[in-house]
This record gives structure tokens, sequence and C-alpha cells, in this order.
């Protein structure tokens, strides 16, 4: 018997897995015929977006989204309002820091406040954090490596009231687990490769409940920020927690399971990563590395399995043991719980075996979060990929919703949906009803960024774009077909393949979107295979032995902006908002100009608050600059698309050099980005939110110490963190709430 942990069992970062062969454009195969920056962003940019915009994934307060119109009947967009002043920041820099403590401005508290195992019903007991707590009460505890997360606001009578300052409902991801502290010793494994088992099936049973979503009461008292355990509203939403499907896939032969020979339904929500928010009052949360836990052997699945089949797992990357083996355990149950994990064929039909799982997971799912008991619901209609977030964009009365959405995974897309249905303040606490009407029905719609610095929005739409029953690589059968593989349909169009597309935010004040794409290495994206949204190859050699680390490790953050200020346009101008390096890099790989107290490495997370009108917050999830500094959060006032400049750089890998062409917005300085949060040893910051006033702030500390070697878990001292415990704890992953000593608001 060994114990391993899940990066020992896969060999490598699930994250780290690109599966796009397609032949879609890098921009080298492109005529570079640049317009001016004049003629580029000189008709109307900057101006998009009138009155009511909302920082997407936050439900706060100030100038966002909580100024949604009073609903008069048809109302005519409201007349454009006077930008608020730009925020300025107000925090003293926090140096880069290896340390294994969370690091904030002098003048600001950083507390914890949810931690792994934390206890969220009555009677429950407190999380003894050695891997003894009894399995079974795990769906009462808060779960692990928490992510993106919305703050809901709400009054005494039980409403939503995106403004209250005190009190609220934190809805929060928690993307996956770190196996080796959850157990006695970590997960019991027996066997090796293929013929290897999860012989306990109380340990899985925690990792079960571990995964998924929280909703938890928060409350500020005269003691700061707590959560309340025996709150109403507290709720696990795990791998067990039983969901249904809507949009164009429910009801269809894609989704049929033994557990649900209809195809309306499924079991639980996986690797929730970023997140999402409704102007009506509900949560979004994203299943993003879901492939990788599904087992399907190749070799023994493909001659069961059609030309088709095959290229869909192909392209999604659904091949192998599964992480964690869940699917190993023995004996199964009459419900399946661990059969269901087995993407094989096994039995005669699709309603007698779990063939179709897969399809199952890859959503965008909606949580009513009012409403402990209800039903979330898969949102078919979104596509199904590996989902990082979906950004509400701007939202005005009469016009469609947007959300804006990134596919993580290396030289995967960007995307968006837009509503048929006009925005109707009327469905504001409308639950999941109103979902119906929005979500299930609109256009989808991927990116391809073009080399003059416009871009077109390609529908994804069965007849347009290539996306036919003749198309050569896929031939879609129907509508259903469609988002289920909507990244081979995204490659029958012609999207532009990203350096790995992360979080999306709009920015309240221009309706501009940021999207991060967090890095890329050589293998994926070769020297010769940059274009001018994805524009850099380099070595950013990594500490005392010079670790080569090629392609474009840093990672930068693209921006957009929809033609006409309309979010239903499909045309837009782009620029590249910020790049991440090492302040000490060269001038054609720190394009931005990045120094001392700003440097970074790796954006993942981003968002928008609302009530500082538009400071930008930026998180790392970073393993490149690691030699230097934890994972951080910064602070940024990003100016407009088009405030920089076309600039052609000179890329450089080994002894071949290559120029490319590109527009960098222009360069922040400390007063437009600024170092304001570092976080423990071995961690990713990321999910954020504040409460209604913004005097509090939320960030997820995902991780500590995740990279601690198996074999040490019997050796305290070589664990990779003990945050936030101390000691010789194991570390935990958490949610911390910072305020500012004089009750001001965070980070101005
Ligand atoms: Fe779960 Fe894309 O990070
Ligand atoms: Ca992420
Ligand atoms: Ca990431
Ligand atoms: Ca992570």
């Amino acid at each position: 018997m060994t114990a391993k942990t899940h990066n020992e069992i896969t060999a490598i970062d699930p994250d780290d897995i690109g599966h796009n062969p397609s032949a879609n454009p890098s921009f080298n195969d492109l005529i570079a015929s640049r317009l001016s920056r004049r003629h580029l962003f000189g008709l109307g940019v900057g101006t998009a977006g009138t009155a009511l915009l909302q920082a997407c994934g936050g439900g706060g307060s100030g100038g966002g989204f909580p100024v949604l119109p009073p609903a008069p009947a048809p109302a005519p967009a409201p007349a454009p309002a006077p930008a608020p002043a730009a925020p300025k920041l107000g925090f003293t820099a926090v140096a880069k820091s290896l340390d294994d403590v969370v690091s904030v401005p002098p003048g600001y508290t950083a507390t914890v406040l949810y931690r792994l195992g934390d206890p969220i019903a009555a009677g429950v007991p407190a999380y003894a954090n050695d891997g003894t707590d009894a399995p079974a009460n795990y769906d009462r505890r808060a779960g692990d490596h928490h992510d993106g997360m919305t703050f809901f606001g709400i009054d005494a009578s039980n409403k939503w009231a995106p403004a209250n300052a005190s009190r609220g409902l934190l809805a929060m991801n928690h993307e996956a687990i770190t196996p080796l502290f959850l157990h006695p010793t970590g997960q019991t494994i027996v066997g090796t490769g293929n013929a290897a088992v999860r012989s306990v099936a109380d340990e899985v049973q925690r990792e079960f409940f571990l995964h998924g979503v929280s909703v938890i009461e928060v409350n500020k008292g005269a003691g700061g920020w707590t959560y309340k355990q025996d709150s109403s509203f507290n709720r696990r939403v795990h791998t067990l927690t039983e969901m249904t499907f809507s949009g164009l896939a429910a009801n269809t032969d894609y989704l049929k399971t033994k557990f649900s020979t209809d195809g309306s339904k499924t079991r639980g929500t996986l690797n929730n990563c970023a997140n999402g928010t409704t102007p009506w009052g509900t949560y979004l949360t994203c299943e993003e590395n879901w492939a990788g836990y599904f087992r399907r052997i190749a070799a023994t699945d493909n001659p069961s399995r059609s030309v088709k089949e095959i290229a869909a797992f192909t392209r999604y990357g659904v091949a192998g043991t599964g992480r964690e083996l869940w699917a190993t355990t023995t004996p199964d149950t009459a419900d399946n719980i661990y059969g269901r994990w087995n993407a094989q064929v096994t039995g005669a039909t699709a309603t007698d075996d779990y063939r179709n799982g897969a399809n199952t997971y890859g959503w965008v799912v909606e949580i009513d979060p009012f409403t402990p008991g209800s039903t979330p619901k898969k949102r078919t209609a979104l596509g199904r990929m590996g989902h990082e977030g979906a950004c509400l964009g701007p939202v005005v009365v009469g016009k469609p919703l947007v959300w804006y959405m990134g596919d993580d995974s290396r030289n995967e897309y960007i995307y968006k949906f837009v509503s048929t249905k006009a925005w109707d303040a009327a469905d504001i606490n409308g639950g999941m009803a109103a979902g119906d009407k929005y979500m299930d029905d609109g256009k989808l719609y991927v990116a391809k960024f073009n080399a003059d610095g416009t871009g077109v929005w390609l529908e994804l739409k069965l007849g347009v774009n290539g996306i036919t029953a003749s198309n050569a690589a896929y031939a879609f059968a129907d509508a259903a077909d469609l988002v289920v593989n909507v990244r081979l349909a995204a490659d029958a169009a012609g999207a532009t393949k990203m350096d790995r597309p992360e979080w999306t935010a709009v920015n309240p004040k221009t309706g501009e979107v940021y999207v991060t794409l967090t890095n890329t290495n050589a293998a994926s994206r070769p020297i010769t295979a940059t274009d001018a949204a994805n524009p850099r190859f380099y070595n950013d050699p990594k500490g005392v032995a010079a670790t080569a680390q090629t392609g474009n490790p840093n990672g930068h953050i693209v921006r957009f902006a929809d033609d006409g200020g309309n979010p239903a346009a499909v045309s837009f101008k782009w620029d590249v908002y910020l790049f991440g390096a090492r302040a000490t890099a060269s001038a054609d790989v720190n394009l931005s100009g990045l120094v001392a107290d700003n440097d970074f490495s790796s954006p993942d997370g981003l968002w928008f608050s609302s009530a500082t009108a538009g400071l930008l917050w930026l998180e790392t999830d970073d393993g490149a600059y690691t030699d230097v500094t934890n994972c951080m959060l910064l602070g940024a006032v990003p100016g407009k698309l088009g405030d920089g400049a076309a600039k052609t750089i000179t890329n450089v890998d080994g002894a071949t050099t290559r120029t490319q062409a590109t527009f960098v917005g222009k360069a922040p300085g400390t007063d437009g980005l600024r170092r304001f949060l570092v976080g423990p040893k071995d961690c990713e910051i990321t999910g954020i939110a504040e409460s209604g006033d913004g005097r509090a702030l939320f960030v997820n500390i995902q991780h500590p110490g995740e990279t601690t070697a198996a074999a040490n878990i019997g050796n305290p001292a070589l664990f990779g963190s003990h945050w936030p415990e101390g000691g010789n704890a194991r570390p935990r992953s958490a949610t911390v709430v910072i305020t500012k000593n004089d009750g001001g608001l965070i980070g101005l």
C-alpha cells in the first residue's frame, strides 16, 4: 500500500494539458495590415456601455451592480452618465516574499474567516485537521481549494440587498483538493498504473464532499467578520448533489446515463474555478478541469466508440485512469457513486452505463443562494468547455445580457453568450426562473483576434461558420451536438488560440473587457506560433540553477471593447493591457515597464470592485516567478483600450529571433499597478469579493503547501506550508477578510 498525491498519479498538472490540434490561425499567417491607432481606437471605443455596469463576480455596491435602473415599462436605455472620477491607489506596496504568511500593506488587517473543514451546521465538531474527521459530516464542512466567490448582501427580511454592508451570503467555489492532507497518511492506493485502485471508501467520500460550492452566511459584528455556523442559508453543493440540465443539450441522447435515462439530470459539479453572477441575484459556478476525473482507458474503450466520439474525447482530453481514481473504488453502490466516474462503455446501451458521463460536466451551473433547497441547473446554451468563469457584461434595461467566458487550457478560446431576451429589471430576485428566461436562449460566439487590432465574434450555430455535417474534423449532427462539443465548433469557425484564458472582468466605467491569459510554454505555443494577441516568446530563467522556462511563462492580459459599446456587437477592438514579467527582464519581455513594487507572473483572478468605482484587482497563480515570491494580489487603475502604442517586439528562442507586431497598453507605473498582498508558501491567490460598502474585501488563499511530497506526511517540519494555523499544523485553504484599520475603502 502506498499513499500518493494526485500529482504523482497523473504526473502532470491537468491545467497544463492542451488538447487543441486544430490549424486555427496564428497571426503569422495573416497579413499585418495594421491601421493607425487613430483609425483603430478613435471610433467611440471607451465610451462603451453607458450607465449601468456591473462588476462581474461581485455583488458589491457603490457605483456598480446595485445601481440597476428603476423599471418603468419599456424604458429606453438611460442617458450616458458622466464617468465617476478614476480611483487612486492609496496603499504602500507590499514587498515580494517567500514567507509563510499573508502580508498586506500597513494600515490593513487580514483575518482568516473560513477554512477547509470548518463546520457549517449546528452540531458538527471543529475540524481536527489530522485526517481523522468523520467522512459523513464533510457535506457540512467547508470544501477544499477555495476559488471564485461572490458576496450577496442580505437584508433583515432575508432578501437580496446588494448594498448591505454587514450581512451577506458568500457563495464560493471549492475547485479541487490536496489529498495528502485530507486523510491520516494521504490517499490509500493499491497497485500502480491502470491497475491502481482506491481501497478506502471513507477517503473517497471525504473527497466527493470537499469539491463543489459553499454558500455561507457572514456577518460583521463588534469583533469583525465571522461566518454563522448554524445559519439556515448555509449549504454545500458537491459531487453528489443532484442537478438538472436546461438549454439545447437537455433531454438529448448526449446526456443520457444510467442515472438519467432521459438526459434531464446528473449528479454533482466539479473543478469549480472562477464564478459569475446574474442581475437577478443568483450565482454561477463554472466547471473547469473536469475531464481528468473520468476514467477512460482509450485502448480498451475506443473499439466500442464511433469516430465522432473518439474525436470528442481527444479534443476534451477524456482519457486516463481518472484523477483521484474514484471510479476504482469497490464495491460500487447500487446508485453507482463510484462507477459513474467510469466513462467507458460497460453496458448494452447508454442508459445502462456512464459512457456519456463526461458530457454531463463542463458547464456553467446556476445556483440560487437564497433558496437552500433549490436544484442547481447546468445551463447548456453556454457551451461545454473548461469553463474558467462567466463574467456578466453591462446590464441595461431593454438590452440583451452578455456573459464573457474563457476556456482555460493552452490554445483555447474566448467566448461570449448574448441572451435573446432583453433585460427587464422586474426579474430581479427572479431566481432560477429568470435563469430559464435569459440563459437558455441566446447566441454563442467565439473570438477571433485580427492582427490589425480588430476582432470578430464568430457565431457558433449549426449551418454557419463551417459548423455543418460536412465539417471534416467533426460532423455536427444538431444544435445539442454543437454545445456539447463547442470546442470543435469553435475550431471549425476559425477562432484564435490564446495563451490559456483564465478570468474575465468588465470595467464598470467603460464596458471594456479584460481577460487574463495566464501563461503558456514552448511545447504548446512555439516561437513560430506567436500572433498579435499572444505576441511574446522568451526564456524566464528560474532560480540559482537558471532553469529554462520558455514560451510565455509570465502571461498577459488582453483587453477589448465590443464595437459601438454594444455587447451584442459581432466585432471589437483590442490591445494588450498588461504583460507579466520580472522587473529585471529585458525590454522586449517587460513590455509594461514593471518595477519591484508591481512585478508579477501568471495573472489569473481578475475583478473590478464596484464600491471603489472601478479599482481592478489582479490575482496570480504562478509557478514561474516562485523562486522570488509567493503568489499575490495587486491593485490596479487601468486606463483605456488604445492608451498605449503599436509595437514590434523581438522574440528569442535560443539562436532563433523573430519579430512580432502587437499593441501594448500604456505602462501602468506604480500609480496604475501596485502589489497589495502576498500569500503564504505554495498557494494560489484566487477568488475575490467585497461587502456592500466596499469596506471588507474577501480573498481566497488556495492550496498552501500543495506540493508537499507524499513521503513527508509523517514529518510536519517538511510540509510546504503550515498556514493558517502555524506550528506543525497541516495547511488549509481559507477565505481571508481584509479591512482597513480606519474603516475606509479597500485599496484607496
Ligand atoms: Fe482553475 Fe483556470 O484555474
Ligand atoms: Ca483560475
Ligand atoms: Ca490558473
Ligand atoms: Ca490552483
